[in-house]
């Protein structure tokens, strides 16, 4: 479970203050499927990057599992990103000069890449119907097919949340559908939390839970899921 409380982020440029984030207080639990909605500049990205540990707070906490974040060292965190939470960008972030499966395990070419790994990389990329590009290289796939290495990528450690800025963002409204029943299927089948940032009701409206926010605050965390 991740919790948010009061969590703020005020940004200094010179003397100048932008509130980034206010005070928000928020639970998600373990196998959500919810999108975070809201004008530009109102704090979307924000809130996923430090709800990532991405960036830091300069109030307030997010605990993960009970665990405040500020609390590790910069080593735990790392470790913490790399097995715990997966992101995915609008642009997909892929390195070019690596093809499809590499991408996808990237995060343990450092270190060695177990031959498991490379195996679930596989049946992620031929879930995603990808198989028979795995050597293709990023600027030889198109763009939804680029924002599924990325998803693989961000599966490819079992996390147990994604935190998705903006996926469709980039992709015709087909691209971008399949994208999200993607997710939709891997929040199914392996129970995998995800935060969805959107500027697309049409992507809002297919997540259970649709969290609005303006000017850095929640003005509102409705339930949509088609029983209630
Ligand atoms: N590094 C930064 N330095 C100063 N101000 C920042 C910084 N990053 C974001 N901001 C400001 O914080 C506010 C929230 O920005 P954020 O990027 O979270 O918005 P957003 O909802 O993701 O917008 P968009 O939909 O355009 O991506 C904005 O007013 C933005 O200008
Ligand atoms: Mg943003």
């Amino acid at each position: 479970m991740i919790e948010t409380r009061n969590l703020t982020k005020i940004y200094r440029r010179g003397n100048a203050e932008v509130v980034g984030l206010k005070d928000i207080n928020l639970k998600i639990e373990d196998g959500e499927f919810l999108s975070v909605i809201g004008p530009s500049g109102s704090g979307k990205s924000t809130l996923l990057h430090l709800l990532g540990g991405l960036d830091k707070p300069t109030y307030g906490e997010v605990l993960i599992d009970g665990e405040n974040i500020e609390d590790l060292e910069e080593k735990e965190l790392c470790q913490l990103r790399r097995d715990k939470i997966g992101f995915v960008f609008q642009d997909f972030n892929l390195i070019n000069t690596l093809n499809a499966i590499e991408n996808v395990v990237i995060s343990r070419i450092p270190t060695g890449v177990p031959h498991e790994m490379i195996e679930r990389g596989i049946n992620l990329l031929s879930y995603f119907r990808m198989e028979d590009r795995l050597d293709h290289l990023p600027t030889q796939i198109s763009g939804g097919q680029q924002q599924k290495v990325a998803i693989a990528r961000a599966l490819i450690n079992m996390p147990q949340i994604v935190l998705a800025d903006e996926p469709t963002g980039e992709l015709d409204s087909k691209s971008g559908g399949e994208i999200i029943r993607l997710m939709r299927e891997m929040n199914e089948i392996e129970g995998v939390t995800f935060v969805i940032v959107t500027h697309d009701l049409n992507v809002s409206d297919q997540t259970d839970r649709i969290i609005q926010i303006q000017d850095g605050e929640i003005i509102k965390d409705i339930n949509n899921t088609p029983h209630g």
